[in-house]
């Protein structure tokens, strides 16, 4: 019985980590290391390509290196056993600072500051007060929950979206289809932190920055989307920065990875580009948890963080 290591840059990391806690693991390594492709029972897999895992056929469970599974579910020939995806403190630790980093960023207009210091020029500019500033969290899962705890130490009304009703401390909730409008209306920063389905694909575009709150705290709406880049229309968040609708954003997910060096977005003065790495997951940790899912799956025991397949996340 033996694990595989699928698709990642980090598969030595992985590797290590297991072997660090699990010193006679069977483990294979696609596509180098798989010497008994009937011995894999398990994998670990992060953007496996389409067919890859079909074709080990005892595979009975699949863990996802990241909290995300769009990269796996996308094969159309994914094995129909149980996938679980990555759910840590670390990565939502890694998350929360980064999401309090970018509003902060914003709210202090530190692209602003950044310019002026370029030039040399020593510039006043209106900061509006944490509570004046409405910040809407698309995605009130387990990093969006996290993301509000901290940005309520901060001062700002909250709001949150998600698919289906929640009650949140201090939050503003709102859901489904007919709820999004509302909450837009509202919002000076849009932080997105949605998984990528067939629901979510595109939906970070003209339509949706043209019903952001106008006149509010800010000189204009901000996007921050650190979910993934499928959400998002890069051609209208361009379009929208040029024409007002949109005054800034922070992204760190894009619809082709990594961001080709021509994109206008690059240089763009009050866009903040980080390479997907908001909250990427340790290697011990995805190594421990990975082992726990194993164990806990071969015990017969319920697993944490199944996927819904039905619902994409
Ligand atoms: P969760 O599954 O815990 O939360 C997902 C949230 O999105 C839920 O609140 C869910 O609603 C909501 N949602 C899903 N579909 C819809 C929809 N159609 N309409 C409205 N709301 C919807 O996920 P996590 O919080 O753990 O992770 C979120 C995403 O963050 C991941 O899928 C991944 O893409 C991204 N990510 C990015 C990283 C990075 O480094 N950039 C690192 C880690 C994750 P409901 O509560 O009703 O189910
Ligand atoms: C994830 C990611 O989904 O790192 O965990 O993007």
């Amino acid at each position: 019985m033996s694990l595989l290591v699928v698709g990642s840059q980090r598969v030595p990391l992985f590797v290590a980590g297991l072997r660090a806690l699990q010193p006679d693991i069977a483990l294979q390594v696609w596509p180098d290391e798989v010497p008994d492709p009937d011995a894999v029972r398990h994998a670990l897999a992060w953007g496996a390509p389409d067919g890859v895992l079909a074709g080990f056929q005892n595979l009975k469970l699949m863990v996802s290196v990241g909290a995300g599974v769009d990269h796996l579910l996308k094969d159309p020939h994914l094995p129909d056993v149980p996938l679980v995806r990555f759910v840590d403190p670390d990565l939502t630790q890694r998350m929360t600072s980064y999401i309090a980093l970018q509003c902060l960023y914003h709210h202090r207009r530190m692209c602003e500051f950044a310019t002026a210091q370029r030039a040399g020029r020593w510039e006043h500019l209106v900061e509006p007060n944490a509570p004046d500033v409405t910040v809407s969290v698309l995605g009130t899962g387990v990093l969006g929950q996290a993301a509000l705890t901290a940005l309520r130490g901060l001062g700002y009304r909250l709001q949150g979206w998600s698919r289906t009703p929640k009650s949140l401390a201090g939050v503003t909730t709102f859901d489904g289809a007919d709820g999004l409008d509302a909450c837009l209306a509202t919002t000076d920063i849009l932080v997105c932190l949605l998984p990528l389905t067939p629901a979510t694909r595109g939906m970070l575009n003209a339509d949706l920055f043209a019903k952001l709150k106008r006149n509010g705290a800010l000189p204009g709406p901000v996007l921050i989307n650190a979910g993934r880049g499928g959400l998002q229309v890069e051609t209208d968040i361009l379009a929208a920065l040029q024409d007002g609708t949109l005054y800034a954003a922070s992204l760190d997910v894009f619809e082709n990875e990594p961001l080709p060096s021509a994109s206008p977005l690059w240089a763009h003065e009050r866009v903040v580009i980080t390479p997907h790495c908001a909250a990427e997951s340790d290697p011990n940790a995805i190594a421990a948890y990975t082992l726990r899912q194993i164990a806990a799956f071969e015990a017969g025991e319920p697993l944490d963080h199944l996927v819904d397949r039905t619902r994409g996340y």
